[in-house]
């Protein structure tokens, strides 16, 4: 496994490389010196008086250990017969599980025959799709499943929903006492309902960290028990956490890729007009992790009121692509649409297989001169090409290098992207860890089925 450092490279944005009315000049960046000197101040405070937890949890021992102890009972208890594991989640409490294991496991990890999976098939249950929810019951075996259903508040009504239906169809056929010792709930150390269920089911749990929020929770047992329930090596994604740590701990902003990738991100939607952040891996392993970014960034960022009460409507709006598939889809938009797009490619070096393409056909131009390449080498070329394309065409675009994915250099990406949504969220003034945004909705849906507190959401869409 390669322990090294992910690339940071933004030439692409820059005058000197990028000839376009929307390029940042380099006095541009330096005048974010001081305000950077401000803000990386007030984090390190904040951050000393035990503000933005999210910080420490690489180093959260105790958690790690009680993830690992977990594990080992459930896998104890379980034996053999342990087939699927379930998590049962919605937005911060599972697309951090989600990116993590879908960056590190096989690419077909749930359809291998169990000796070559080596650990547990593993499903998210988001949604509250009747079909879906329904499909989940036909397949899966309750004999052979363990649920960790994941709520920091415990009201969200997808993941109660969700559980309730699991806890019935399962101890329906298990029975009640084997359902309890087959569930974990994640939920708030001290409060919530979830808390109040799992102490009166009795049921094992394990804490979200107090004030680390859902879209900040991956590295905490949020995403690590699901991680470890799969076999991921977990101290390793810490570790590559810990590394970037040091790095986004820096004051001066050209030493600091989450700072610098925070104020390029903001110079360019604040001054140019810039609306849209693409995310772009060019790795199917990476695919998800433009989908966790999504979330942190557009809950984090996407607020109408600074903290100071000003009307704002901050934010970029995170856009999810896949290369080399996209190219085929949204490349045509960001080469030739508006200037409104920062696209950042993540590029990986070494994949761990290398595909030689075999040369066949050879009196047909458009595959003979494919042979004698690798799949490796078409991968790369296609996304530097991409990259002197938008280039080109006058689009600003940054170049994440990952060496390999593996658990440290994917612990690295997350922390980095934490970290620059943090700092943004200074940037623009608002609360990067709040999302009111996200509560009207549920409000009004609370008030139509008639949860006790919410009549008056319940009678204002009766009027309606
Ligand atoms: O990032 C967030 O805070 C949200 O996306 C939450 O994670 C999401 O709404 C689920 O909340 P909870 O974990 O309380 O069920």
């Amino acid at each position: 496994m390669l322990k090294k450092p992910i690339i940071y490279n933004y030439n692409n944005v820059m005058s000197e490389c990028l000839k376009s009315p929307i390029c940042i000049y380099p006095e541009e960046l330096e005048s974010y010196a001081e305000k950077t000197k401000k803000i990386h101040s007030t984090l390190v405070k904040t951050r000393e008086n035990g503000g933005l937890p999210f910080y420490e949890l690489p180093y959260k021992k105790e958690d790690v250990e009680l993830v690992k102890r977990t594990v080992g009972e459930i896998k104890s208890e379980m034996g053999e017969k342990l087939e699927n594991f379930v998590v049962i989640g919605i937005g911060g409490s599972s697309l951090g599980g989600i990116a993590l294991t879908r960056a590190l496991l096989h690419p077909f990890h749930n359809l291998l025959p169990a000796a070559k999976r080596g650990a547990p098939r593993i499903f998210f249950v988001e949604n509250i799709d009747p079909d879906q929810i329904q499909g989940f019951f036909d397949m899966l075996d309750p004999e052979k499943t363990v649920i960790n259903v994941i709520s920091k508040s415990g009201s969200t009504a997808e993941t109660m929903a969700n559980f309730l239906l699991f806890q019935k169809y399962m101890a329906e056929i298990i029975g009640e006492n084997n359902f309890r010792k087959q569930v974990i709930a994640t939920t708030d150390p001290k409060k919530g309902a979830m808390r109040n269920i799992a102490e009166e089911m009795e049921i094992r749990t394990l804490p979200v960290p107090e004030g680390v929020g859902g879209r900040f929770s991956v590295l905490s047992p949020v995403g690590l028990f699901p991680a470890a329930m799969v076999g991921i090596d977990i101290d390793l994604v810490l570790e590559g956490a810990a590394f970037m740590d040091r790095i986004t701990s820096k004051e001066n902003l050209f030493e600091n890729p989450a700072y610098m990738n925070a104020i390029i991100h903001y110079h360019l939607h604040t001054r140019k007009n810039v609306n849209v952040a693409v995310l772009m891996p060019y790795s199917e392993a990476l695919a998800e992790i433009s989908l966790w970014y999504r979330q942190l960034l557009a809950e984090s960022l996407g607020k109408m009121y600074a903290v100071t009460g000003e009307v704002v409507y901050a934010g970029q709006t995170p856009v999810k692509a896949v290369g080399a598939v996209d190219q085929h889809s949204q490349i045509q938009l960001y080469r030739e649409g508006p200037f409104d797009k920062v696209i950042t490619i993540l590029r990986v070096e070494n994949f761990k297989n290398f595909l030689n393409i075999p040369s066949l056909h050879e009196k047909f131009e458009a595959s003979a001169y494919l042979g004698g390449h690798t799949l490796n080498e078409l991968f790369e070329a296609e996304a530097k090409a991409t990259m002197l394309a938008l280039t080109k065409s006058g689009r600003p675009n940054i170049e994440i290098v990952v060496p390999e994915v593996n658990p440290y250099t994917v612990g690295q990406i997350f922390y980095m992207y934490e970290v620059q949504t943090i700092f943004a969220g200074y940037l623009y003034g608002v609360n990067p860890v709040d999302q009111p945004g996200v509560e009207a909705g549920k409000h009004y849906a609370y008030g139509i089925l008639g949860r006790k507190g919410y009549e008056k959401y319940g009678e204002e869409i009766e009027n309606l």
